[in-house]
């Protein structure tokens, strides 16, 4: 959500658009290279009633995820491939049609994606968006040609031919968003104009055999009506059912993991986060007491953050907790570091090490538990070949020892963010957890500049619960990506009572986001900040001074460490 967005919507119910919740799992992602069980094969993801599916091929657009999200919330369930996916795999989903979807390359580069033979072959009904049709033109024999000049931003659609199924619905004229400097210059043989825009002659083309194209993105929010063209397709040209719906998703889930575990022993760590402990309740309803999970407390968490996240997991939801305070091991191992990368690499391995002790006690285990969502599975396929720059290490700060050998239940790996927050919801677990807002594994220790100490952590504890708190008040909690406090290793002079005072400063941050990617700094009310800074400086000790972070991400990160 950017802050127009934002702006718009405090007291709407806000949608988290891709996985951002990187949590105590993460410590656990190398496992994946160790004998880490290979994803369920795709297509098992929904059964019970009908195995249905539509499939995006994805052409490397930037709206390809959203096409595949868009699909699911009219209840179809929908996987994103890649064009060089062969169609045994495809075929295991049962699809009923496919998406081509958009891309940046130019049909006529030799090294361009080509649509796989069996889309052809198939006879599914197809859908090209962008350059999905544009390749679709060119393989089938028509003529595509670079636009004089390149289409971008709203444009008005006219709608030459009202009866066909996919524009059913819609009126003469509708706004769609365009992104293009290809554009059809001829159809290929059998297929007939639909509708059109002023630059683009042909922005909607079929053919008899349910072979569509269009030239504008329907699956932004730019183009208000393409929710409904998305509808049309799935429903009535594909004829899909509609059965992708979370109930019929964790009754599911809880058949596959039993089948998976049998009478083996699963382990899983939570920490309160929403990923973390989704997958902890759906795995205890599949298999109860065969799980144990393990909660290490590494006395970075916020206030009362230990004793909530026990209580829920052992008291409501009656769940086998092994619960570890390791706050002295942290502590100590935290002394005297004040390098970021270091405190994230001393908190990660002690982590394991602590993790490593209590498994080792439970006897043999078998599987342990991830909340891995799709876009994360995504993100490693499509980012695995990509050079990046380190900024962070988010991700495999220890890395498990290579003795052990469990194997990975990831039940959660083709959802998407919202939709594991409606399993949460639907299983009971409190919303208070299910719409938590990303919160780092090394917690506290990454939101404290310079040493860590158990002075600082309590008066940045104080900050934090105040700013949570009035977050929560003005209800802008679930719009904000995140919003927290840090303590700064900036001391400043100010003048309480007459008495002059040398106390630290503490800096707030509130940013917008949708993927933790980019952010933008929330622009949040100046009385709601004027009442988090006299609240902090009036009941945290030591603190004098509270300032706003005004950056985006880039050129800032999220975090201040
Ligand atoms: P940055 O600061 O890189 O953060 O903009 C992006 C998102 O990642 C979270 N974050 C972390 N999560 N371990 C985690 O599990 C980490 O070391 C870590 N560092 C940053 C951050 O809270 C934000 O949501």
């Amino acid at each position: 959500m950017n802050n127009k967005e934002f702006n718009q919507s405090a007291d709407k119910s806000f949608r988290v658009t891709t996985s951002g919740d990187m949590e105590v799992s993460t410590y656990l992602e190398i496992a994946k290279e160790i004998g880490g069980e290979k994803p369920v094969a795709t297509g098992e993801a929904v059964s019970g009633v009908e195995t249905e599916a539509v499939v995006v091929i994805d052409f490397g657009s930037q709206y390809s995820l959203l096409i595949a999200r868009q699909i699911r919330e009219l209840h179809v369930y929908c996987e994103l491939v890649s064009h060089e996916t062969p169609w045994e795999k495809i075929a295991q989903l049962n699809p009923r049609g496919i998406v081509l979807s958009g891309g940046p390359a130019s049909v006529y580069e030799h090294d361009s994606p080509k649509i796989p033979a069996y889309v052809f072959e198939k006879e599914l009904p197809v859908l090209g968006i962008c350059y999905g049709m544009q390749a679709m033109t060119y393989q089938l024999g028509g003529l595509v040609e670079k636009s004089l000049k390149r289409e971008y931003g709203h444009a008005v659609l006219h709608i030459s031919n009202m009866d066909i199924p996919l524009l059913a619905g819609l009126p003469e004229a509708i706004t769609v968003w365009m992104s293009h400097s290809d554009k059809i210059d001829k159809m290929p043989p059998g297929f007939k104009s639909l509708a059109y825009t002023e630059n683009t002659p042909v922005a909607v083309m079929g053919n008899s055999k349910n072979m569509y194209g269009i030239q504008f993105h329907p699956e932004v929010v730019h183009t208000p009506q393409g929710k409904q063209i998305l509808e049309n397709f799935v429903y009535k040209i594909c004829g899909c059912h509609g059965n992708w719906t979370i109930a019929n998703f964790i009754n599911d889930s809880i058949e596959k993991i039993k089948q998976q575990v049998g009478d083996g022993k699963v382990i899983n760590a939570i920490s309160g986060g929403v990923d973390s402990s989704v997958v902890a309740t759906l795995i205890h309803k599949a298999i109860g007491k065969q799980l144990t999970c393990i909660f290490v407390n590494n006395g970075l968490l916020r206030r009362e953050e230990a004793e909530r996240t026990l209580n829920v997991f052992r008291l409501n939801l009656g769940m086998n907790v092994i619960y570890v305070d390791a706050t002295e091991r942290f502590l100590e191992r935290l002394k005297g570091i004040v390098d970021p990368e270091q405190k994230r690499k001393s908190i990660g391995e002690e982590f394991i090490k602590v993790f490593e002790e209590e498994a080792s006690k439970i006897g043999e285990v078998g599987f342990l538990g991830q909340g891995t969502l799709y876009p994360d599975v995504i993100e490693s396929t499509s980012s695995a070949n990509k050079a990046s720059v380190k900024i962070k290490t988010h991700h495999n700060v220890g890395g498990l020892p290579s003795d052990m050998t469990f194997k990975l239940l990831e039940p959660l790996r083709y959802l998407f963010k919202d939709e594991a927050r409606q399993v949460g919801i639907e299983l009971g677990l409190p919303e208070e957890m299910v719409w938590r807002q990303p919160f780092p594994g090394p917690g506290l220790a990454i939101r404290i500049i310079g040493e860590v100490t158990p002075e600082k952590l309590e008066i940045l504890r104080s900050a934090d619960w105040i700013v949570m708190d009035e977050i929560k008040k003005a209800k802008l909690y679930r719009q904000l990506w995140q919003s927290f406090a840090i303590l700064t290793d900036v001391k400043s002079v100010g003048v309480m009572s007459d008495y002059r005072t040398y106390g630290y400063l503490v800096a707030l941050r509130a940013v917008t986001s949708n993927d933790a990617m980019t952010a933008d700094w929330a622009r949040l009310p100046y009385d709601l900040l004027a009442r988090i800074s006299n609240r902090i400086v009036n009941e945290v000790a030591l603190v004098n001074r509270v300032v706003y972070d005004i950056t985006s991400k880039p050129p800032s990160t999220i975090e201040w460490e």
